[in-house]
Order: structure tokens, then sequence, then C-alpha cells
């Protein structure tokens, strides 16, 4: 079987793959006839991709999130596409609260307050006063396998969990009227994209946090930034709408915490990763049932 890698992966899995070809670029120039299964990384997968790879059978995703994959397109191919579940929530959980804790307690900004030499007496400046993590309300939008992750954590560091989801919960008007940090832990789909509109954004309590860990597109983004922007509200940022491009005004803003989409990102998560996208690519070579595949 012929199998095509937009790049390798880390782990001692990745060894348990036959040769694999890993493609010098997405999508690749020319026609790939013969390809039968393709390991996707941070890559789009729609009509004009699978038009490149015209024997494909299967795309294995490597990530929970499949929103760059148009399943739709894949299955009308008779294209069978595959995710990561389940490997990963714990690395998203530790820096969801990483950036909750960085976000609350002015981690960033004391770093470089330290760095700038500019620490001259024993006592913090006004501008470095955080807030309690114990007594604050925390509102979860989505209360999946990761989303529970979240709680498990912020309980313990004492907070009050709230959370919104499709069924059940706080109506999501009401969680972001009364949170005073706010999680976001729901893929990408037509339903989600822009769910934390203009209008939602304006609902965030004075001196609350947005943490995003999902995808940026959940939000809109341009709003975010001019919310941002006015200092009204903080933010703790892993992904963005279009990555790895960032908005150029967040750069300069002491209230916004940004990491490029690191929330999987340990060499243990990682390494479980690959492992569940081999297991499936093997199945998928087997012939038997796939372990994790996603019908959109
Ligand atoms: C990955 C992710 O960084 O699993 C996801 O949905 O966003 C991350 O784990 C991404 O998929 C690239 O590998």
């Amino acid at each position: 079987m012929r199998i095509v890698a937009t790049q390798k992966l880390p782990g001692q899995a990745w060894n348990d793959l036959p040769d694999v070809e890993l493609l010098d670029a997405w999508p690749p120039r020319e026609p790939l006839p013969g390809v039968e299964a393709l390991v996707a990384v941070v890559a789009r997968v729609g009509s004009a991709e699978l038009e490149r790879l015209p024997d494909l059978r299967l795309v294995a995703n490597y990530g929970v999130g499949y929103d760059t994959v148009d399943v739709a397109a894949c299955r009308e191919r008779g294209v069978a596409v595959t995710n990561t579940p389940g490997v990963l929530d714990a690395a998203v959980a530790d820096l969801t609260l990483a950036l909750i804790l960085a976000c609350r307690r002015h981690l960033v900004a004391s770093d470089r307050f330290v760095r700038e030499r500019r620490w001259q007496r024993g006592w913090a400046q006004p501008e470095l006063l955080g807030n309690d993590l114990a007594g604050a309300t925390l509102g979860l939008v989505g209360m999946g396998r990761i989303g529970s992750e979240v709680a498990r954590r912020a309980e313990a560091f004492g907070m009050q969990i709230a959370f919104h989801r499709r069924s059940g919960g706080l109506p999501l008007d009401e969680l972001l009227r009364t949170a005073d940090v706010v999680s976001l832990h729901v893929p990408l789909t037509p339903d989600t994209r822009g769910l934390i509109s203009r209008e939602r954004l304006a609902l965030l309590r004075d001196g609350a946090t947005l943490v995003n860990t999902a995808r940026g597109a959940i939000v809109d983004e341009v709003a975010l930034v001019d919310e941002l922007v006015t200092r009204r509200v903080s933010a703790g940022l892993d992904v963005f709408a279009d990555e790895p491009l960032v908005p150029e005004r967040l750069l300069d803003l002491p209230n916004v915490v940004l990491t490029p989409h690191i929330a999987s990102a340990t060499a243990e998560t990682r390494a479980a990763m690959t492992r569940v996208l081999v297991e499936n690519v093997l199945a998928f070579a087997a012939g038997t049932a796939l372990p994790n595949e996603v019908f959109g």
C-alpha cells in the first residue's frame, strides 16, 4: 500500500508504518496516482487536494480536530477519515490552566518586568496585581473530554465551574455574563464558527479572561482584538483564525498571552497521537474496522 505524509511524526509508533513517502509540498504539485493513504498534519484536504490523489482511500488526520478536512468531499469519493481523540485531553487541559494562570497572575508581564530590570523595590507594581483563581467562576463552553479535564484541574484551584453545552448547562449568554474566566472547548464546525460573536464578547464582565485552546475561528477574531485593545478584558490565546498569522494589534498588548498552537505539544502526547494515527492506518491496511473513523 502506498502511503504519503505531509510530515514525519514524533514517537516510536511511526516506525511501525510500512514505507511512508514524505511529501515535499502540500498539496502535491503533480497528481500522485496509486497513493491510498494520506497522513495529514495541519493540512487542508478538500476537493482540489483530493483530485491530486485520485486513488486515495484514507485520510489519517494528526489531531482530534479535523476541521481542515472536508469530510463530506472525502465521503463522496469513498475516502475514510480518522482522527486522534482521547490521548491529548490532559495536555490541552494543562495548557488551558497555564493560560488561565498566566493571564490572571500577569505571568508574562511579570517575567518581562524582571528581565527589563524594572524591579526596583521589594513590592510588586500595581499593574502586576492579579486575581485569585480560588472563588472565581470558570465558564466552560463545551464539556466533552477536554472540557471535563479542565474542570477537574480548575476545581483543584478552588474555582467554581459553570458550563454550557448543546444538551444542558447554562445558556451561553448567561455563562458569558457571569464567568470570570471563559474557556472554549468545542470543535470548529459550521455551528460553532463565529459562536463567540462581537455581541457575545460584549457580554463578558469587565476584567474577565477569555482562553482559547480550541480553534481561532470559533471567535470573531476582529471583534476580539477590538475588545482587547480597550483592555476591558484579557485573553490567553493558543489558536488563531488564520494560523500562523497573529493579528498585529495583539503583539504589544499586555493583557494578552499568546502561544503558537502548542496545547498538545508535549513529547508524550504527540507520541501518543502518532500511535493512535498509526493504529488507524494499520487497521486500514489490514482491512479491519477503523478505530477512530469520523463521519463529519
Ligand atoms: C495539533 C490540535 O497541534 O488535535 C488537535 O485538534 O489542534 C493539535 O493537537 C494539531 O492537530 C496539529 O497536529
